[in-house]
């Protein structure tokens, strides 16, 4: 008997770890095209994750929209039936409402102001949200301006006046069209190619390399740049995948996340001038436009923002990010 208690103590800690060290796979789904920086970013990531972890932690990944939009893998994250997801920070105000101040147009001052709020102490709080719903969000991936681009230049809101315009579809985004004067239409990032290419829509708004690898600017050969928006991408885990690490794998997860931030950002400008180099040689036309009626258009927007006690108190420590 003193024996055999003796044994099962003695073997108890190695049960222990070898439990906690049981191979995990984490699926993660996003739906760019796999040259697409931040889909090279998250590649890198995962193999940093695999090699620190000695091969515990694999991220296998999905992409191309292979298992939808970011709406739907965040509610198969919700159910369980997938791990992390990557999705555009307007695309969180239906989980968290805070998350609509990345739709108010013209939020950040410059780049620099950008960076210190997402990278900052404010990002960090924001990141954690979304806890609640279950899932939370470990970096922040570099993702430019939004601009409109067409068949034919946009110089003022009155030139989209009577246009159908595809956005990421949030009431935030549909109120901010509607503003500058056209009509929002809700159409996956996937399915833009074909509605633009059919006349569904008559335009549609992003950063620079979306623009070029979806190959939108075939159809499209206008890019205004009225860059009314600067919005991150976001890298979300659900809390049940992240339970599933030992403390350990969850430190080298996160190291990892953090440091795709900066090899992102790296990536980021680069390709924005190759985006553009290659979109000109393919016949594009970048529309310098008149920003402040765009301005003006949205000020009601940014009233509302004003008058929602919680969106305001946002709102002012941003503007207070010096
Ligand atoms: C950008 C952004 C994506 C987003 C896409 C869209 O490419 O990086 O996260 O899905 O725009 O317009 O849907």
């Amino acid at each position: 008997m003193k024996t055999l208690s003796l044994s099962v103590l003695m073997a108890a800690p190695l049960v222990l770890s070898s439990l906690s060290a049981q191979a995990v796979t984490l699926k993660l789904a996003h739906n760019l095209q796999s040259n697409h920086v931040v889909a090279v970013t998250l590649k890198h990531m995962a193999e940093q994750v695999q090699k620190e972890t000695d091969g515990k932690v694999k991220i296998r990944i999905y992409g191309d929209s292979q298992m939808g939009g970011p709406r739907q893998t965040l509610e198969m994250m919700q159910q369980g039936a997938l791990s992390m997801t990557k999705i555009s920070g307007s695309e969180l105000e239906p989980f968290e409402p805070v998350f609509s101040i990345f739709s108010l147009p013209y939020l950040f001052r410059d780049q620099d102001h950008f960076n210190k709020v997402v990278y900052g102490p404010i990002g960090h709080e924001l990141e954690q949200l979304t806890k609640s719903k279950g899932f939370v969000l470990i970096a922040a991936y570099e993702a430019g301006t939004r601009s409109f681009y067409a068949k034919k230049p946009i110089r003022t809101p009155d030139d989209l006046k009577g246009m159908k315009v595809r956005v990421i579809s949030t009431p935030t985004t549909n109120k901010m069209i509607e503003l500058m004067g056209g009509s929002p239409a809700p159409i996956q990032f996937g399915e833009v190619y074909t509605a633009l290419q059919q006349g569904v829509v008559d335009a549609a708004e992003n950063n620079i390399p979306s623009y070029v690898q979806t190959r939108h600017v075939e159809i499209a050969k206008y890019y205004s740049q009225d860059s009314h928006t600067a919005v991150p991408d976001y890298l979300a885990i659900s809390n049940m995948a992240w339970d599933k690490l030992t403390e350990k794998q969850q430190q080298i997860l996160m190291k990892a996340a953090r440091d795709s931030e900066k090899y992102e950002q790296q990536l980021w400008e680069a390709q924005v001038k190759k985006s553009r180099a290659e979109a000109e040689k393919m016949g594009a036309t970048f529309v310098t436009v008149d920003k402040a009626s765009f301005r003006k258009a949205v000020q009601p927007l940014w009233d509302q923002f004003r008058k929602d006690p919680a969106k305001d108190a946002w709102l002012e420590k941003i503007e207070n990010v010096k």
